[in-house]
């Protein structure tokens, strides 16, 4: 990549111009000893995951989808600070090259252009061989909508892309390297335990607001304002039973 100014983060890089999914492939290549910060990248993918079970489709050599191959040192409970540290990264690249359009963050790491949608990320921990103890690698999969124009039906309400945003197609490579720069940047944040959860809350969607809440895979939901995220990057919900705090992979948007 041209003019990259990284330690770690794509450094060591596989490109495929169509794979299942990158989350996949970087999760093999960490088990085969990829280092931190090794990049799977594609433009095209024949069975990309979401988060919840659903699938995530993008048409062809249009976005950036990848996935990175990180090693943090830290504790199951400590992981939502990864997240919280790469939705920041990914917002403050969208903005550099939206601006004027306003980016949010909805949590957990949901990146809105205009309220609307443009970038999804999954965080898989990799057990490798043996299946207990502190995963051996955590895949960061970022699909970011850059030159995308169509969206189904479905979703064209509450998708979009950053060349929607500002009407011209956007530079993928360009746009790739501020994403490694910025991840990278905030990922060290996050692992040398300074604080993320206030450049994280100046970005936050729906700050409070109501929201109601359903727990994954579960008919139980949870209505309440949102106060904020914990320094570990759970969400905090002021609920009629006091405040609640909720981490990401527990609960999803009731009305998705
Ligand atoms: C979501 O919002 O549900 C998360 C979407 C994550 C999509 C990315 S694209 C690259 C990586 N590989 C996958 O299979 N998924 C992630």
């Amino acid at each position: 990549l041209n003019a990259l100014d990284t330690n770690r983060f794509g450094q060591s890089m596989r490109f495929h111009e169509r794979v299942e999914s990158t989350n996949t492939d970087a999760a093999t290549w960490a088990q085969d000893g990829a280092p931190e910060g090794a990049v799977v990248a594609t433009d095209y993918q024949t069975a990309g995951r979401g988060r919840h079970g659903r699938s995530w489709d993008a048409d062809p050599g249009q976005n950036v989808m990848l996935s990175v191959v990180l090693r943090p040192n830290l504790d199951a409970d400590q992981l939502g600070r990864v997240i919280i540290a790469a939705g920041i990264a990914v917002a403050e690249t969208v903005e550099a090259f939206v601006e004027p359009h306003p980016v949010s963050i909805k949590w957990p790491n949901d990146i809105m252009i205009d309220g609307r949608k443009t970038c999804g990320m999954l965080l898989e921990a990799s057990f490798g061989r043996a299946s207990e103890g502190p995963p051996s690698a955590v895949i960061l999969g970022i699909g970011l909508n850059v030159n995308q124009t169509d969206f189904p039906p479905a979703l064209s309400e509450r998708a979009t892309s950053m060349r929607l945003a500002v009407g011209r197609t956007l530079p993928r490579e360009a746009v790739l390297v501020r994403l490694l720069e910025r991840l990278e940047e905030w990922y060290d944040v996050a692992i040398d335990g300074r604080p993320v959860h206030e450049a994280y809350e100046k970005r936050l969607d729906r700050m409070g607001e109501h929201v109601d809440l359903r727990f994954a895979g579960t008919d139980r939901t949870v209505s309440g304002t949102v106060r904020g995220v914990t320094a570990s990057g759970a969400l905090r919900l002021d609920t009629d039973s006091g405040e609640q705090v909720l981490h990401a992979g527990e609960v999803t948007s009731r009305s998705l």
